[in-house]
């Protein structure tokens, strides 16, 4: 038999935190052949509401989940993880500075580096959820200089999951049938979902999405904005903030990792730029990446017209001021 992942999930106490472990736990995000051990981190406020996910872990009888920590210790948390999902943070308030918001995540992120680089496994691969999901990552990186830069990703796989569903939705095929989408930038509204490279299976073959719906002004319109503001639009509804599609599509970005994308394939992932695109090296940027053998390479060769050079641009832009943002934090 294999042995066990250990996989942690930080804030599991929380709304993403208790749709992601039982999908943990049954296989969703590393395979049904792969057993895994459970580490949860919460703070102490969420200690008690822990230790209830932990009772329910265990009443679920998940017959691949060989065991579950709960601790609202870091390093304990840390300890031995070989895939670490950080959905833990501090969300904006009403009333609070973008500022303080960043401040407060700032320092999350930099212990938690930290306690990741002295004690996870020397390979961990490690997934950001948590906002702002591409500057928490990149402060990550920062503050753990020991784990390589590929092995520090963040979120936005949900955004490409969106933009494959809107696709499908508006030519009416299933979502299984659309691929290539490409979220390209920041987390955030200002993230560019790009369509001139997607395509649709149909009974005749590979057909381009531009081809299919043969609406320009929707596609350089409504559907980017539809994209943009999806979170938002889920609040509204929910009054909470979209949980189970983040919980899944965390499993997609880790299982495409970890086993590879399909021939023919690629997702979004949010790495650390190596320039790739123009994009300035030194930001962690939402490219369209393939993965093989436990690596992600960044799609190279794709034509960039001109209004998507822009919006590329303009979420770049704003990724370096969140960054300067966070270093003026640091100090
Ligand atoms: P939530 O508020 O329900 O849960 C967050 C949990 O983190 C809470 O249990 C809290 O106690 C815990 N926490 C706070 N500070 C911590 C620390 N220092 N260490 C460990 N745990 C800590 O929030 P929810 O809905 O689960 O969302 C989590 C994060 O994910 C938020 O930042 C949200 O904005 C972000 N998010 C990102 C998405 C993406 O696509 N990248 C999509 C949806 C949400």
């Amino acid at each position: 038999a294999r042995d066990p992942v250990r996989v942690l999930v930080t804030g599991a106490a929380g709304q993403i935190g208790y749709a992601i472990v039982p999908m943990v736990a049954r296989g969703v995000m590393l395979g049904p052949d792969q057993p895994v051990i459970l580490h949860m981190l919460d703070i102490e406020p969420a200690a008690e509401a822990l230790k209830g996910v932990k009772m329910e872990l265990i009443d679920a009888a998940f017959p691949l989940l060989k065991g579950v920590l709960a601790t609202t210790d870091v390093v304990e948390a840390c300890t031995g993880v070989n895939i670490a999902v950080m959905v833990g943070g501090f969300p904006r308030k009403e009333g609070m500075e973008r500022k303080d918001v960043m401040s407060k995540n700032v320092s999350i992120y930099k212990a938690q580096a930290s306690a990741l680089e002295k004690h996870a496994a020397a390979d961990c691969k490690v997934l950001v959820v948590a906002n702002p999901a591409n500057t928490n990552a990149l402060i990550l990186k920062e503050f753990a200089p020991s784990i390589p830069e590929k092995n520090i990703t963040c979120l936005t796989r949900l955004d490409h999951n969106r933009a494959l569903g809107q696709i499908s939705e508006r030519v009416n095929v299933q979502v299984s049938d659309v691929k290539n989408v490409i979220i390209w930038g920041n987390h955030s509204s200002t993230q560019y979902p790009d369509v001139n490279h997607a395509t649709v299976n149909t009974s005749s073959g590979e057909k381009p999405v531009r081809e299919l719906v043969a609406d320009d002004k929707w596609l350089n319109g409504d559907f980017i904005t539809t994209v943009q503001q999806r979170g938002a639009a889920i609040i509204k509804a929910r009054k909470l903030s979209s949980a189970l599609s983040a919980a899944s599509s965390a499993c997609d970005h880790i299982r495409d990792w970890v086993l590879g994308t399909p021939k023919g394939t690629w997702v979004s992932m949010g790495v650390y730029s190596d320039g790739s695109y123009g994009i300035q090296s030194g930001l962690i940027y939402s490219f369209p990446v393939t993965c093989e053998g436990g690596k992600w390479s960044i799609v190279q060769g794709l034509k960039v017209d001109e209004f998507s050079r822009e919006k590329m641009d303009a979420t770049a832009k704003e990724l370096m001021e969140e960054k300067s943002l966070a270093y003026s934090c640091l100090n």
